[in-house]
């Protein structure tokens, strides 16, 4: 059924993912072909509280951007409207009616909020009063529950497995252990991947606590047998049996808190326990800097394109889903507020044992 829907805001909000103009693009060009006008909304929520910020967005603005990364719109992880971040004596304010009142006064019908957990929980706050909307899943660490994938993970870990192939030449050289650190927050999949997909030794996730004395056990048999090298993936989010997460900064009300640490708190273990050499290296944003590789791309296209499809179709507080092979509409409320975490007898996890990986338990 055709509802009447003329003009829609798009917005990329938290932090970038390789594809998120991919999915600009598509939802420009879907919109376009659909006779709708598409309004782009900068910074994440903030194209809603400051109208200024934000611009209509023709054929033109979109030509060549499938390939590069970023977001053309800007984006923050900061921008939360309902505890938005400035300097008053009473501390954060409260604009999320100032949002609601401005996509009228805008004269959008409909929003595409292009986000991770953060954002799409934003969304779905919104949704619930009042605003039709559709949400797209990004965010490089594949953890956005009910979509077997998220764009930006694939170049992500296709990154971080070419660092690790990296590492390996020099580790063999110099018959140390190299440990790469990498991002995903509290879930491994990236590691797990990246750990997999470059052949790596040991790989520590989150979902699985490690205890050190496993981790030095098998570099140590790694030597007896004649491997003088070995790589180790931590996720950033890994931690011990008996220890806490590696944090850098905590969270506030309106932003999460930061993880960093653990590769470096490995690599040190790993010399102490094992007398080995140990070097550690972080990915960091470098995984997700860069070009989407072409899985992404398409992925993204489809995101942006069945977004568009499923606001002319009136199926609004939906997020857009890969249900391999399909793309699929799941309810924003099934997703909000979850993690999707690395099965820990996946099959997944199960070949990386298969292969010898150890994952430190
Ligand atoms: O969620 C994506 C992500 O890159 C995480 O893997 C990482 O923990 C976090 O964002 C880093 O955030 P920031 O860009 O604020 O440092």
């Amino acid at each position: 059924m055709a509802h009447n829907i003329k003009r829609i805001g798009v917005l990329t909000g938290g932090g970038d993912a390789p594809g998120l103009n991919a999915v600009i693009r598509a939802v420009v060009k879907a919109a376009h072909s659909a006779g709708v006008e598409c309004v782009g909304l900068e910074d994440s929520f903030d194209g809603l509280i400051f109208p200024d910020r934000s611009r209509v967005l023709g054929l033109k603005d979109v030509t060549g951007i499938l390939r590069i990364g970023g977001t053309i719109l800007g984006t923050t992880n900061r921008g939360n409207p309902f505890v938005y971040p400035i300097d008053t004596v009473d501390g954060p304010v409260d604009y999320s009616q100032r949002c609601i009142d401005n996509f009228w006064k805008m004269g959008l019908d409909a929003l595409v909020v292009i986000g991770g957990d953060g954002t799409l929980t934003l969304a779905y706050e919104l949704f619930r009063r009042g605003i039709p909307m559709v949400g797209v899943p990004k965010t490089i660490d594949n953890d956005i529950a009910e979509t077997s994938m998220t764009f930006g993970f694939d170049t992500a870990v296709d990154f971080a497995t070419g660092a690790i192939d990296r590492l390996h030449t020099t580790a063999e050289s110099h018959h140390r252990v190299m440990v790469a650190e990498v991002m995903g927050r509290y879930a491994g999949w990236i590691a797990l991947y990246a750990g997999i997909g470059g052949g790596a030794d040991v790989v520590l996730i989150p979902e699985i606590p490690f205890r050190f004395e496993n981790v030095a056990e098998r570099l140590l048999e790694r030597e007896r047998y004649g491997a003088r090298f070995s790589i180790v993936v931590v996720a950033e989010g890994a931690h011990e049996v008996t220890g806490g997460l590696a944090i850098v900064e905590a969270g506030t009300p309106d932003k999460a808190e930061r993880l960093g640490g653990m590769g470096e708190h490995v690599s040190r273990e790993i010399e102490r326990l094992t007398g080995k050499e140990s070097r550690h290296v972080v990915l960091g944003h470098l995984q997700r800097g860069g070009a989407p590789l072409a899985y992404d791309r398409v992925l993204a296209t489809r995101f942006g394109s069945f977004a568009v499809e499923l606001l002319l179709g009136g199926q609004f507080g939906m997020m857009t889903a890969l249900h391999s092979p399909d793309i699929v509409a799941v309810p924003l409320e099934t997703v909000v507020g979850q993690t999707r975490n690395v099965p820990v007898n996946g099959d997944v996890v199960r070949t990386a044992r298969s292969v010898g990986i150890c994952f430190g338990d």
